[in-house]
């Protein structure tokens, strides 16, 4: 009897909608699929994503950081996660709109195992309200990133880039929805190359794009 293949198991982190985490379960529902998610993780039970898990029929932890409205530590979040995620142990942890920063803590356990995907070019424009920084510098190009986290907010190596042509009609909005796009259509291409070894994982030695699957910003 032939062996299936090992599927890379993934965590997948998020704070809000969703779509990015969404665009992932689908792509890994597909027969075949060399990854496949197992565990969503939200640091907000208010989340309109936590919908997704009863959908897809996956396990949802639920780990608020502001418990009684108020936040609480860094350090006890992050080794709360750790602990779960020390009894699971995926593969690859992967951020989709998660909007908090992991400390340096546990990003050194997962050192070279979690991605995150953000709407913009870095190094241009790490944080917030990307779109809109965009458009008041008069760029005339944006897209995503797709990188290794670090304890640095948006500064880890990057793996992965697409650009679009920013339009003289556009509005944050508008470039929001084309970013995204672009955003769900790769992010589960690019896990999806990490699964197939095609795409190598490791903060000395990743590169930009080792390989490209589009060429232009508009799908
Ligand atoms: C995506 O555009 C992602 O790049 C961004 O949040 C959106 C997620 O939307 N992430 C960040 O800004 C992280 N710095 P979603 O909740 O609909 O998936």
């Amino acid at each position: 009897m032939a062996l299936k293949p090992k599927q890379l198991a993934c965590a997948v982190l998020f704070s809000g909608v969703g779509t990015t985490t969404r665009a992932l379960l689908d792509y890994a529902a597909r027969p075949q699929s060399p990854y496949r998610i197992d565990l969503l993780v939200t640091n907000n039970p208010d989340a309109p994503g936590v919908a997704l898990a009863a959908y897809y029929g996956v396990e949802l932890l639920l780990l608020p950081d502001r418990p009684q409205g108020r936040f609480m530590p860094r350090e006890l979040w992050d080794a709360q996660l750790g602990t779960e995620l020390a009894t699971r142990k995926p593969d690859l942890l992967l951020l989709a709109g998660f909007m908090r920063l992991l400390g340096a803590q546990l990003v050194q356990q997962w050192q070279d195992k979690i991605l995150n995907i953000h709407p913009s070019l870095l190094p241009k424009y790490p944080g917030l309200d990307t779109h809109r920084r965009v458009l008041e510098q008069k760029d005339d190009e944006h897209g995503f990133s797709i990188h290794l986290v670090t304890p640095e907010l948006d500064a880890g190596p990057l793996l992965w880039q697409e650009r679009l042509r920013v339009e003289a009609t556009d509005t944050p909005d508008k470039l929001k929805h084309r970013v995204q796009q672009l955003e769900r259509h790769f992010y589960p291409r690019v896990v999806e190359l990490i699964a197939l070894g095609e795409l190598q994982l490791s903060s000395s030695g990743t590169k930009l794009r080792e390989k490209q699957l589009f060429t232009t910003g508009t799908l």
